[in-house]
């Protein structure tokens, strides 16, 4: 319980009404921490500025790549009466990388730093906002002729259209027959007996540790054909790619291509130009050295019966080499070779020519992709026909859906970000930019 005496006037009376004219140490302090902390600050400053060093003016923290400009923020922004300005120019970005244009048809260019925000920690400047693509593309114009790309797209995982190769009308262009149901199936015949193919006996990226298994012996080291353009550096694309199947690696030991039993070998695999001189040059070396085989020529099956010549017939060299180069050829040409290949044979007895195989290996050239960052999926998992389709022309890659099981906005997701499948700047146009920087200026900070 309160003192009954103790009323608001005695309480009152208690008070000094003239403190503040008697000296404190609490005063004292607050008097000199006044005037120190203005001449603290200005000498802050000051020793930054002696040092050459502006990170004190600065916005916030630098990007990962730029940590290194920290305190040279001239680099970046121009040098005003007071400071520097708030804007950081286009021309500064270019003097020490280029930041090649996206399309010559845009209606217009955006400043670097509209997309690359600077001073917001340690973030990749690359990684640009859904928003920065789709102030156009969320209603695209050209300059000039009509696009052909869908016009509205603002996100992954809202508006973006199913990719073109998969969409209706879309075709494989492949002419290399292949059935992959009956490669995949158990037990299937190998070269030493049944064997249980798996993907990656006939798909591997360009460059891989990857043992073949069916290539033959001699032509293993035949390299894999060439990629296709890619925005990707060739390492990382000859990496992320596929590279299409050849028949030296990945067919030649289940698929001989013998063309008579008088030889173990089979005829190279090439157009049938150089295969029809090797014949002709095997067949003539043959039968130089066993001579005794003109005599005994048999009849050649397959002729009808008036045609046949007779039993025993003497040929010459040349006469015995052209009929037995002509006869493996009908082998070849007809069976052993049509078996993967469209040949299509011209009036007149020329040889015929084999389509090119034309083997996809970008089926998206607007966007990158990478095998080697899903290698913790099975192929089976994006390529589900890789088991069941039983014709070349089937389409068997991956739809939007799949990619969108991991690619989108949930906390627990891939980036589905817009650069993180797609290139903005066109590098094939890149400016090579000449260093301007020296060591001292930049680790004194001048
Ligand atoms: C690598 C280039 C770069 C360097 C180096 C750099 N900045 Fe910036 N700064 C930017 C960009 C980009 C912006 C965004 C402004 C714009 O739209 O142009 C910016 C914005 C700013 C702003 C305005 C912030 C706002 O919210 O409007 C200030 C202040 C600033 N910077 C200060 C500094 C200081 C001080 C330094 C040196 C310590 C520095 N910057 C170094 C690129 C840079
Ligand atoms: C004084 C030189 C210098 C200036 C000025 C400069 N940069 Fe850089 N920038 C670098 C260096 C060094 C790297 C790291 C190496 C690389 O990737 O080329 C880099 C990397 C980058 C990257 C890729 C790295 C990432 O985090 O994604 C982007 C994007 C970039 N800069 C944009 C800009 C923009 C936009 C400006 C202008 C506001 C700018 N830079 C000004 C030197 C500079
Ligand atoms: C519309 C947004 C946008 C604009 C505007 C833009 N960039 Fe970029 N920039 C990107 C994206 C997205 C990437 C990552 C993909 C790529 O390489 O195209 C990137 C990548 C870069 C890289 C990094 C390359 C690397 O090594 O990873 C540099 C450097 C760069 N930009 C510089 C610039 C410069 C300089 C400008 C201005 C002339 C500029 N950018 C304008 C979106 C933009
Ligand atoms: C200044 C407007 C503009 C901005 C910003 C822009 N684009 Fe484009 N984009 C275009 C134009 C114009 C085309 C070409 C259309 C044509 O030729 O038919 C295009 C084409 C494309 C294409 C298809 C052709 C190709 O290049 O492969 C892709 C993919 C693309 N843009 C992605 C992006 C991404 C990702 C961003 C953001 C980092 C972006 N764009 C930002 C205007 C823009
Ligand atoms: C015996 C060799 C062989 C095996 C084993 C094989 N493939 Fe193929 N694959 C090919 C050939 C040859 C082509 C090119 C012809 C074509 O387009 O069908 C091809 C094409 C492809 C294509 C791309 C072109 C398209 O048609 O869409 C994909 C994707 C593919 N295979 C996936 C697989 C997967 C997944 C497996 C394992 C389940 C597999 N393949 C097993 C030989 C093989
Ligand atoms: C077991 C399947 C198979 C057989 C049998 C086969 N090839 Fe091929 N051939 C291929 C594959 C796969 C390719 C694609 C890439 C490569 O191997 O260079 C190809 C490519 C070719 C090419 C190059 C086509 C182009 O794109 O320009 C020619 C020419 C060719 N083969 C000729 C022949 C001839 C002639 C025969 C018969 C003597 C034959 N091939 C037998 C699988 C086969
Ligand atoms: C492990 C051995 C093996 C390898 C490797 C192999 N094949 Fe075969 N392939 C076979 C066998 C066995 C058959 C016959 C299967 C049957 O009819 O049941 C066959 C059949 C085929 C057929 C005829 C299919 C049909 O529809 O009847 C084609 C075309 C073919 N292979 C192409 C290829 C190509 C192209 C490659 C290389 C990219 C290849 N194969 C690699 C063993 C192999
Ligand atoms: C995350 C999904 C995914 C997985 C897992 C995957 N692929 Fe692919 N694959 C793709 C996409 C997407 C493409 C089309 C890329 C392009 O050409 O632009 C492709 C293309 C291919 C092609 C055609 C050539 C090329 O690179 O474009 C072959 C062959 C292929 N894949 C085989 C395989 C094999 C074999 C495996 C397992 C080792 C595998 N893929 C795993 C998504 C996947
Ligand atoms: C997970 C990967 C991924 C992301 C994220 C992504 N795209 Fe795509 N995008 C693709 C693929 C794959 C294609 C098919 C490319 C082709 O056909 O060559 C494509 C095609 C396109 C095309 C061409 C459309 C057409 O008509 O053929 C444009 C434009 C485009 N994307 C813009 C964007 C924009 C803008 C964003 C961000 C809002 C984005 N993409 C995000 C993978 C992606
Ligand atoms: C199982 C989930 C999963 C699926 C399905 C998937 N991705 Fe990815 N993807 C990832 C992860 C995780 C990463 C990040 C890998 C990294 O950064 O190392 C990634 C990275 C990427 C990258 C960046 C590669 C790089 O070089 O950094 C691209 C492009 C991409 N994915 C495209 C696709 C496309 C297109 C599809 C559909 C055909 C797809 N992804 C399907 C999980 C997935």
């Amino acid at each position: 319980m309160a003192d009954a005496k103790q009323t608001t006037k005695k309480l009152a009376q208690r008070i000094d009404l003239n403190y503040f004219k008697q000296p404190h140490p609490f005063r004292r302090w607050r008097f000199w921490l006044s005037v120190i902390a203005p001449i603290a600050a200005v000498l802050w400053i000051g020793s930054y500025e002696i040092a050459g060093n502006d990170r004190v003016y600065s916005a916030g923290e630098m990007s990962a790549s730029h940590r290194v400009l920290g305190t040279k923020c001239g680099a970046c922004h121009v040098k005003v009466v007071g400071g520097f300005s708030a804007k950081a120019s286009d021309e500064a970005c270019l003097s020490c990388h280029d930041g090649p244009i996206h399309h010559a048809n845009q209606t217009f260019t955006p400043h670097c730093s509209s997309c690359h925000k600077e001073h917001l920690g340690r973030v990749q400047l690359a990684a640009t906002s859904n928003a920065s693509c789709a102030q156009c593309h969320s209603n695209l114009q050209t300059n000039g002729a009509a696009t052909k790309f869908v016009r509205d797209i603002t996100t992954f995982n809202g508006g973006h259209p199913e990719f073109a190769a998969l969409r209706p009308g879309a075709s494989d262009p492949g002419t290399i027959k292949l059935n992959h149901a009956i490669h995949m199936k158990r037990n299937l015949l190998g070269p030493h007996g049944p064997v249980q193919l798996d993907c990656d006996d006939c798909h591997q990226p360009a460059i891989s540790s990857a043992v073949l298994h069916f290539g033959s012996a001699h032509q293993q080291s035949a390299a894999p054909p060439a990629m296709q353009k890619s925005d990707l550096p060739l390492l990382v694309a000859q990496q992320a790619y596929m590279a299409p199947a050849t028949y030296a690696r990945h067919c030649a030991d289940c698929h001989g291509l013998q063309f008579d039993k008088r030889f173990t070998e089979g005829v190279p695999h090439d157009t049938p130009e150089v295969i029809h001189a090797f014949l002709a040059q095997r067949f003539q070396t043959y039968i130089a050295s066993h001579p005794s085989e003109l005599r005994e020529a048999s009849p050649m099956e397959g002729l009808p019966q008036k045609a046949r010549p007779a039993q025993v017939r003497i040929l010459t060299p040349s006469q015995w080499a052209a009929e037995h180069v002509d006869e493996a050829e009908q082998l070849l040409w007809r069976k052993t070779c049509k078996q993967c290949h469209t040949l299509s044979f011209s009036a007149g007895d020329g040889l015929p020519a084999v389509a090119k195989s034309n083997i996809t290996t970008r089926w998206f050239p607007h966007a990158d992709f990478n095998h080697e960052k899903h290698q913790m999926l099975r192929c089976v998992e994006c390529h589900p026909g890789g088991l069941a389709s039983q014709e070349t022309a089937d389409i068997l890659i991956p739809d939007i859906q799949t990619c969108q099981q991991c690619h989108n906005t949930s906390s627990n997701s891939a980036e589905s970000r817009c650069f993180e499948c797609h290139t903005y700047h066109d590098w094939t146009k890149i400016n090579e930019v000449k260093g301007r920087t020296t060591l001292p200026s930049l680790r004194g900070g001048q």
